[in-house]
């Protein structure tokens, strides 16, 4: 593939990145990791700014950019929160089959106190008016781009070595009052954001034996539902297999190696 120079990057005539610039990008998403654990220090000003602009220049249906960012440093606030979490983690455990609560209850699934910064990403459903291109067939898609949003902030948050945990664990109507979110606004996302002492090189779920990884061939079907295939990523016209044979796969573990 020939190459040509902008500044200081190699750009394909496909817009691919450097192999350097590709390398970073899957760095940050294989990388990345949900962190339930983190040290005090603040976080800068100018990092929390670069997190929130990646995540602001996520995909939005129509446009239409429904999030908001409520940053939350109060401690009498995450306070109310992380009572909150222990009143669902409570009801959460029994719903686990008997043989698995005590591992269930052995997780720790949230960072709400000791991260020095809590951030709820939000979804306002008005924005912009009640037709929003892209929403007439499909009501739901201001809630998945504001999901893109969260996903942004996160591989952001993995380059510039800040820790980010999504907790879940909340009922959607405590995160309202505490917060005072309006009816129309969704709090999507509640995240404990801040410095590690590490990034696991693997899921902590994974690590502790809650679920594995799913094998990604059998995730991946042919032309409809449930068909499975041998090959079914590379096209029968597949020029970079037959140049490089290339494949996710030998790449991701390859990367994954250099990370550890
Ligand atoms: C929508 C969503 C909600 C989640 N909620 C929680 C949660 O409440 N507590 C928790 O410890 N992890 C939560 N996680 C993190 C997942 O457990 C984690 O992403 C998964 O185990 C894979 O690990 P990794 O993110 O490190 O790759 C959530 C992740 C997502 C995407």
């Amino acid at each position: 593939m020939k190459e040509r120079t902008n500044g200081n990057e190699a750009i394909s005539e496909h817009g691919a990145f450097s192999q350097a610039d590709r390398d970073a990008v899957y760095q940050a998403i294989l990388a990345r990791r949900d962190c339930r654990s983190f040290l005090p220090d603040p976080l800068p000003a100018a990092v929390v700014k670069r997190i929130l602009v990646a995540a602001h220049h996520a995909p939005s249906v129509g446009f239409m950019q429904p999030w908001n960012f409520i940053l939350i440093r109060s401690i009498e606030i995450r306070e109310r929160i992380k009572r909150a979490f222990d009143r669902a983690d409570l009801e959460a455990a029994r719903l686990f089959p008997v043989e698995r609560r005590s591992l269930y209850q052995s997780l720790k699934l949230e960072g709400i106190l000791e991260s020095p910064l809590n951030i709820c990403v939000t979804c306002d459903r008005n924005r912009n008016g009640p037709t929003v291109l892209g929403t007439t067939a499909q009501a739901d898609m201001d809630l998945y781009s504001t999901v893109c949003a969260v996903q942004n902030l996160w591989l952001a948050a993995r380059a510039e070595g800040v820790g980010v945990g999504w907790v879940s664990i909340i009922k959607i109507d405590d995160l309202r009052s505490i917060l005072g979110v309006p009816d129309h606004v969704v709090p999507v996302a509640y995240l404990c954001v801040g410095r590690v002492a590490e990034f696991a090189p693997i899921p902590e779920l994974e690590r502790l034996g809650w679920l594995d990884r799913i094998d990604l061939d059998r995730l991946i079907f042919k032309d409809r539902w449930g068909e499975a295939a041998n090959d079914p990523i590379a096209d029968a016209n597949d020029q970079e297999k037959s140049r490089d044979d290339f494949s996710i796969e030998h790449e991701s573990s390859d990367l994954t190696r250099r990370l550890k």
